[in-house]
């Protein structure tokens, strides 16, 4: 079905968002216990359960739209699994395989805060109303704060012996 205009684009990306979304529900769960570190691991089960109502808001945008929840795949989102699971089966080093977790983690947020910044601006465009853009907004804040997070703990002292210790002297 050819695609026509800008409210059936934004319908487009918000069921790539709310399958993404459930897949991360997941994918959280998975890198929280595999994880050897103990603060990556309070914080991937701390945004999986935040994720959880993530999805939920994405369904009372579809609600506020009138329409039935639906989910359609994001190649991009299927790439970035695709190759922490390559890296996970290639990788025997704890300490090697949580750098993979962190960085994972920071370029799903990095892609989910790009996924709701272009929601919320053609939800705007649209005039889509609260109902649309508040739940979009809270699901956009908690991503950057979930950014954050990681990116003080890739600074960490925590992890500043593991860094010296995986870098070829
Ligand atoms: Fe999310």
């Amino acid at each position: 079905m050819a695609m026509n205009d800008l409210h059936e684009l934004f319908v487009h990306k918000l069921a790539q968002q709310y399958y993404v979304e459930q897949e991360l529900v997941e994918t959280l769960d998975e890198m929280a216990r595999h994880t050897t570190n103990d603060r990556m691991s309070q914080g991937f089960a701390d945004h999986r359960d935040e994720t959880r109502t993530q999805v939920q808001r994405l369904e009372d945008v579809f609600a506020a739209l009138d329409r039935p929840a639906e989910a359609r795949e994001s190649a991009v989102l299927d790439g970035l699994e695709a190759e922490r699971s390559e890296l996970e089966s290639e990788i025997e080093d704890d300490e090697l395989l949580n750098m993979v977790y962190l960085n994972a983690g920071m370029m799903t947020e990095r892609i989910e805060m790009t996924a709701y910044e272009g929601l919320t601006t053609i939800a705007e465009q649209l005039e889509l109303g609260n109902d649309v853009q508040t739940p979009l907004e809270s699901n956009y804040d908690e991503e950057k704060s979930a950014y954050r997070e990681l990116e003080t703990m890739a600074a960490a002292k925590d992890l500043k012996s593991l860094w010296d210790r995986l870098t070829p002297s």
